[in-house]
Order: structure tokens, then sequence, then C-alpha cells
């Protein structure tokens, strides 16, 4: 059963993940080594709570409740009480396997152990815990906004058993989630689908085929995205979205999956998307 988990990452998922968890009833470290960072993440998911409470849609207890059961952290022993540990920080595999060779040796033989990797290969994590430790150990890639995309990934390694692959479709359905089942292929299902399209709408871009607004609304109007790809882009973080590319392209090798030039160029630059105010679009601060 699954009642206590450590959340290591406070970021854009991380934080939305500690959000759901706790929405359903779930008590939660929310871990960043600096402790800032860790309250911004939980002060992120006052806003969103706050925001739901304005629509009505939760009451002021049942916020303050959801609130209470998270725990902004910078203790990472705090691992020590985990049923679950949900990996959720940046894309970078050595520093992924540098986090859960620590967490492996704090962690209870008990805790299942899920990365929300949204590229890296789950066996080639796996070689960072004890090989007792493998088979508890899968991915669980979640979608952003994390309250809102109703969609997990469950991604199985070589190791991975059946009784943690149970856990987390139990756990993935009281969070209100669907689960699809991928190999441990690059991308996985939704990016191998993705990045390829947010791929060719930046070459599009770079040929001059049409102006961002245009190639956005193409996608939207034509098509019925929610979002244009350059805005989705913008979204996700530019940087993130160069790490998967990058990813795909050096594991599957297809020219397909290379970056386009005006993404390394953005994110070289500094521009990230919304979060630094500017990708392919601007997003000037409130
Ligand atoms: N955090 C929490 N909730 C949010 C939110 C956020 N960042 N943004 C919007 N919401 C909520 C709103 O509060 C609103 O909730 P209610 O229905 O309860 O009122 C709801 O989402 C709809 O929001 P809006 O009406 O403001 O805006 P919208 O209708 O334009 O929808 C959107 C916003 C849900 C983000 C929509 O544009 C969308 O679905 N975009 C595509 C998102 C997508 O593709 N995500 C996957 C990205 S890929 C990924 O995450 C994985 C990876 O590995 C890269």
């Amino acid at each position: 059963m699954i009642r206590h988990c450590f959340v290591a990452g406070a970021g854009l998922m991380g934080h939305g993940i500690a959000q759901i968890l706790a929405t359903a009833g779930r008590t939660v470290d929310l871990y960043e080594p600096d402790l800032a960072r860790a309250e911004a993440g939980r002060a992120r998911i006052a806003g969103n709570l706050d925001r739901a409470v304005a629509k009505g849609r939760l009451d002021a207890t049942a916020r303050q409740e959801i609130l209470d059961r998270i725990a902004a952290t910078d203790r990472i022993t705090a691992a020590a009480e985990a049923d679950l540990v949900v990996e959720a920080i940046f894309e970078d595999e050595d520093a992924k396997r540098a986090l859960w060779a620590s967490i492996d040796g704090l962690a209870p033989g008990r805790a299942i152990f899920a990365t929300n990797t949204s590229s890296i290969s789950i066996d080639r994590l796996a070689e960072a815990l004890a090989p007792a430790r493998r088979p508890s150990f899968c991915g669980m890639h979640f979608f952003s906004p994390v309250p809102v995309m109703p969609l997990v990934e469950l991604i199985r390694g070589t190791a991975t058993d059946d009784a943690t692959t149970d856990a987390v479709c139990a756990l993935a359905a009281d969070l209100g989630k669907r689960v699809i089942v991928s190999a441990d292929r690059p991308g996985f299902i939704v990016n191998r689908i993705l990045m390829p399209l947010l791929a060719e709408a930046m070459r599009a871009l770079e040929e001059g085929i049409g102006t961002a607004e245009d190639i956005d609304t193409g996608a939207r109007v034509g098509l019925n995205h929610p979002m244009g790809p350059l805005a989705l882009a913008d979204f996700i973080g530019l940087d993130v979205v160069l790490g998967i590319m990058r990813v795909l392209h050096a594991d599957l090798g297809e020219e397909r999956f290379r970056p386009p030039r005006v993404l390394e160029d953005l994110v070289a630059s500094g521009k990230l998307g919304q979060k630094s105010g500017t990708g392919f679009f601007s997003y000037p601060r409130a």
C-alpha cells in the first residue's frame, strides 16, 4: 500500500506529481537539495489549489488538508520513510543515476522506485541500483500540466516485476490517470510521436515556410491541437525538448530526431520558453 511518497525534484513535473499524490490522500516529502526550491514547488502547488478554490472546484478545508500533506524538504534522508519514490529531476542521465544510487541506500526495501524520465533508458538508469532493487524500478512518465493531463506512461525495464507494475497501475487509477505501457525504447511512446512533430515545426520556421504564429495556428485550427507545436515546445521548456531530441537522435541515429539549429540557438542564448520569458514566443511577466 502506497501511503507515503518521496518526490525528488520540485520543478514543472515534480510539483505537479506531488500535488496529485497529496490530492489522492498520500503524504509527500517534496525534495530539492536547495530548500528554497522545494518551498517554491510547494508554493506553486498552493497557487494551483487556490485557483481551484476560486473556481469552486475545491473547498478551503480540502485545500489546506492537501497542502498539509506536503512537506518541502532538503533532506534526502526523508526517503527512508517512503513507500514510493518518484524522481522528477532534470533530464540528465548522470544526475539521475547519482540520485538513484543515493536513494537506493536510504529507502526501505518495500519502496517502489519510479522515474519520470521522458526519454532515458530505464535499464540504463537501473544500473545505478543494487540488483535486488531493480525489480521495484520502473518508468512512470507524467505529462504537463500534471494535474490536468490524464495520462501516465508506464515503462517496464528488463528487471521490473509484476508486483511493481500492478502497484503503479493501481496508484495511477487512484490518481485519475489512464496508463499506457511502453517498451524501454528511446522517447517511449508519446515523445517518439511528439518530438518529430515539434522538430518539423521548427524546421518549417527555419526554412521560412511560415511565421511562428501561422505554423502554430495551422496545428491549432487545422488539426485541432490544443496548442501549436512551437507554443507547446515553449511550454515544455526548450532545454527539456532539446535534451529529449538529443537522446532520441543519439540512440536512434535518425535525421528526423536531430535537434533543429533554431532550437540549439535559442537554448544557447538562454531562451528556454515560458519559464525564461522568451522562446519561440514572448511571455511578458505579470
Ligand atoms: N497547472 C495546473 N493546472 C493548469 C495549468 C497548469 N500549468 N494550466 C492550465 N491548468 C488548468 C486550468 O486551471 C483549467 O482547469 P479547470 O478546468 O479546472 O478550470 C484547465 O487546466 C484548462 O486550462 P485553461 O482553460 O486555462 O486553458 P486551456 O483550455 O487552454 O488548456 C492546457 C490549457 C490544458 C495546457 C491545454 O492548452 C493543453 O492541453 N495543451 C497541451 C498540453 C500538452 O500537450 N501536454 C503534454 C506535453 S508533453 C509532456 O509533458 C511530456 C514530455 O516528456 C515532454
